[in-house]
């Protein structure tokens, strides 16, 4: 089984002094945590801030989106290559967020995982269902296009080693939690489509993880740690739901 992993994602929220608030607390907080990797990601803004606040200490940095390019004329774009130079060693892409809103298409998120991997950050790849799809038995049809998309442009063993993060789309901010069975079937899924004997994927559940629930989850087998929305945003939070991965 993969290095649980714990990542939290701040999405748009945060200051310089609550960056430098949260980060001591975790940094603190963190210290005795033994067997998991940590990471956050902040907003763009705040990378440097976080990177420098976090040095000596064991957690990592991510950042939430990336772009194709590596540099040019791109008007509000960040590119692999800054993310690197700041520090960071993961990467969102394809948050459900992103699909939704800010209409980033499965090929447009391909082309981002390439971009990261290319610079050597870690993709934190997002997959999810929405509501409507589930409830039409469609769920791992949605997620095998969000995933194919991947490999039919990187090649076969681009997941192999890669972080996915199954998050379902009507659990995220909605407080409804998908159940342990449900999020183990996924990944069970997941990990079948990607992994070939010996390929280890970090398989990550999100969507209203919280210090309540985070241990049923990371019971599962194929459950291998968790990105975190809102519960990232208070240290006590997610402190607990990290130590709630060290348990299983
Ligand atoms: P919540 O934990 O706030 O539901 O958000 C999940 C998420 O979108 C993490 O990327």
């Amino acid at each position: 089984m993969p290095h649980p992993l714990l990542v939290g994602n701040w999405k748009m929220h945060g200051s310089r002094s609550m960056v430098a608030d949260l980060l001591a607390a975790l940094k603190l907080g963190s210290a005795g945590l033994k067997g998991i990797d940590v990471a956050v990601c902040p907003p763009f803004p705040y990378l440097s801030d976080a990177a420098s606040l976090l040095a000596g200490s064991s957690v990592y940095l991510g950042a939430q989106d990336v772009a194709v390019h590596e540099s040019g004329a791109f008007t509000g774009e960040v590119s692999a290559p800054m993310l690197r130079d700041v520090g960071c060693r993961y990467v969102i892409v394809g948050h459900s967020e992103r699909r939704s809103l800010f209409g980033e298409d499965c090929a447009l998120v391909a082309r981002k995982f390439r971009a990261a991997t290319a610079q050597g950050l870690i993709p934190i790849l997002c997959v999810g269902e929405q509501l409507a799809e589930r409830a039409a038995d469609d769920t791992e049809t949605v997620l095998a296009t969000q995933i194919d998309a991947v490999l039919e442009l990187c090649g076969d063993s681009a997941l192999a080693r890669a972080v996915i993060a199954y998050e379902p789309v009507w659990a995220i901010g909605t407080g409804r939690v998908a159940t342990p069975e449900q999020a183990q079937a996924v990944h069970r899924f997941i990990r079948g489509r990607v992994s070939r004997a010996g390929d280890t994927p970090t398989l990550l559940y999100g969507g209203s993880v919280k210090p309540q629930n985070a241990a049923g989850l990371f019971a599962q087998p194929d459950v291998d740690g968790g990105l975190i929305g809102g519960a990232s945003l208070a240290a006590d939070q997610f402190l607990s739901i990290c130590k709630a991965a060290i348990s299983q």
